[in-house]
């Protein structure tokens, strides 16, 4: 009896206090960037909003670009970065950066080969804009591969920020095969210009994990710490993970490898995006939890409150079918959250 009320004493004083993480909620209606897919939004320094999506129509894919100068409340297409025949080419995965000389960068996978492979040459391309992206040049080639053995090689998913320094840091995810990618970084000290060799920060110990579609983002403003938030998949099962620099993007140690979300065994978490919304971090993805052909499946996000450690809060942005999700800031308790659906992407407001 002595001995059992002391375990239910000793284990009453051991809980920890639950702090339950608040999760935002759904502020608005959805508010439709453009006809296409793999949508990412940016606020330029006027304080408009630009979107890029990957639109499939007409035979081509073509990278459409619409802008907001209302604060979000509609978007209007504006130009296009690139096109291209689908039987030939394959452009996708577009990502929209200004730089602090307020030039627009836009990066994206530029692949030889019809839309679905197989390729004979794959590349990230940046294109520029010193419109505010009404018009747009060919600028550089941060990264090239041709076909590797078995059609590898494969790089994809380009994200662009600015490093503390005033240069500007490229990820990326490369193929070493079918069951083995990794997270790249490459750096520009010329806007984007020319560039680095790649240097590894997500994979290089592992063969059998798939590291792909990253998204960066720093603990604080102006931190030297940083979150790379990445999909790994493994046997065919994705699930959601980040590493870690504390100097900026120099060193991503192995040993920060940790889980932001692994969904119930045998369903997937993959095409993460990452944003820190004032002294949050909030981490997307989508998942097929409940429903959904994988990489079909529900736009999903969970939150950290104490700088990307922990995770919680999980909250739907939209149910079966929302794709390829990425985020953007608004302001230290709200943020989009973008993501398509039925052929056409979507910006939904959210707020904590
Ligand atoms: C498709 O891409 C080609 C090559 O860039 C371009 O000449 C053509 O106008 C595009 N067609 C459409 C329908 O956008």
């Amino acid at each position: 009896m002595c001995l059992i009320s002391n375990l239910v004493a000793a284990t009453i004083i051991l809980l920890p206090f639950a702090t339950a993480i608040t999760a935002p909620t759904l502020t608005g209606p959805a508010i439709p960037l453009g006809t296409g897919t793999y949508p990412r939004l940016t606020k330029l320094s006027d304080g408009s909003l630009l979107a890029i999506y990957t639109d499939s129509r007409s035979g081509n894919h073509t990278l459409g670009v619409s802008k907001s100068t209302n604060n979000g409340a509609s978007f209007s297409p504006i130009s296009i970065v690139d096109t291209g025949p689908s039987t030939s080419r394959d452009i996708d995965n577009g990502f929209l950066h200004q730089l602090p000389g307020g030039k627009v960068l836009a990066a994206f996978r530029n692949h030889n080969g019809p839309v679905g492979g197989p390729f004979t040459f794959y590349r990230i391309t940046i294109c520029i804009s010193s419109d505010l992206g009404k018009s747009w040049t060919y600028l550089s080639t941060p990264a090239g591969d041709p076909q590797g053995p078995g059609g590898k090689t494969g790089i994809w998913e380009p994200f662009l920020e600015d490093a503390l320094d005033g240069s500007l840091q490229l990820y990326y995810s490369r193929e070493n095969n079918d069951d083995d990618q990794d997270s790249l970084l490459r750096r520009s000290k010329d806007g984007g210009a020319t560039w680095t060799s790649a240097q590894t920060i997500s994979g290089a110990e592992l063969t059998n994990a798939r590291d792909g579609m990253l998204g960066v983002a720093r603990i604080a403003a102006n931190s030297q710490s940083k979150l790379a938030v990445f999909e790994s998949g493994v046997a065919g099962r994705f699930t959601i993970h980040t590493v870690r620099s504390d100097n900026d993007g120099l060193s991503w140690p192995v040993s920060s490898r940790s889980t932001v979300y692994e969904p119930p065994a045998g369903k997937s978490a993959g095409s993460p995006q990452i944003v820190r919304v004032g002294s949050r971090l909030v981490a997307s993805f989508g998942t097929n939890e409940d429903g959904g052909v994988w990489p079909e499946g529900a736009m999903k996000v969970v939150v950290s409150e104490d700088q990307g450690r922990t995770w919680g809060a999980k909250t739907q942005i939209h149910p079966l079918p929302a794709m390829w999700s990425g985020m953007l800031e608004i302001d230290a308790t709200s943020f989009w959250a973008v993501y398509e659906t039925g052929g056409v992407s979507f910006a939904q407001k959210m707020r904590f």
